[in-house]
């Protein structure tokens, strides 16, 4: 099976939910995200933005700790599941979430790896994780497995190599690009600095390669 991976990290929430945006406009019915990542790696907040970018309202977007599974309807439907709370597969099962699989929308799992079975082999597995030193940095891996995700990881990256572009910009930093001019101070460069990093998800570092 072809598997493409993908190594970005982000340095904000904000970043994160960029990221998961950039996926949700490729999201098409019958693929399957698997979230991966201890708590607080940022799962949620990469549906979030997942969920914008397919079309969905951001604010009916929350962890469905207890629902199991909420559908949201975007330009396709979003069924959003966290398997923290389940014990076994047949619990699962008992949900419904069977019929979720390869049905009729895009499936973004929290906690996927609580029940190995509970997800087809071919998916979209996206590995979140803390950054050691930076307590807003996460390192986000993904894994295509299978045609479908793997070209959904190409794309992924294929974004993510223009740095900043089509980014909002002030008047007065259009104006300082026309004329050829860096920023002026130490920390009006630091501030943009910051900036470009919240807005790039790739900033801190990125990687992809093809098995
Ligand atoms: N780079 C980052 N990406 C994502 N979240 C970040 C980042 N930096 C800081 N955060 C913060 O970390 C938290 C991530 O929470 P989130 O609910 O997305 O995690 P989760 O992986 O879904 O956790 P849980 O397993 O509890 O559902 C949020 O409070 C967010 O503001
Ligand atoms: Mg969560």
């Amino acid at each position: 099976m072809t598997e493409r991976r993908l190594r970005l990290a982000t340095a904000s929430a904000r970043g994160t939910r960029a990221l998961g945006a950039r996926l949700g406009r490729l999201l098409a019915p019958g693929d399957v995200v698997a979230l991966v990542g201890d708590l607080g790696a940022g799962k949620t907040q990469l549906v979030r933005g997942a969920c914008a970018g397919a079309g969905v309202p951001e604010a009916e977007v929350s962890s469905p700790s207890f629902a199991i599974v909420a559908t949201y309807r975007g330009r396709i439907p979003v069924h959003h599941a966290d398997l923290y709370r389940i014990a076994d597969e047949d619990e699962l099962y008992g949900t419904g979430f069977g019929d979720l699989v390869g049905g009729d929308g895009a499936l973004l799992v929290e906690w996927a790896d609580r029940i190995p079975s509970a997800l087809p082999d071919e998916r979209l597995t996206i590995e979140l994780s803390h950054d050691a030193r930076r307590p807003d940095v996460r390192h986000v891996e993904f894994v295509g497995k299978g045609e479908r995700a793997g070209a959904l990881v190409e794309k992924i990256g294929r974004r993510g190599r223009g740095r900043g572009r089509g980014r909002p910009r002030s008047p007065r930093s259009e104006a300082r690009t026309k004329a050829k001019l860096g920023p002026r101070t130490r920390s009006e460069r630091e501030r943009r600095s910051r900036r470009r990093h919240d807005h790039d998800p790739v900033g801190v570092r990125s990687g992809s390669r093809k098995r």
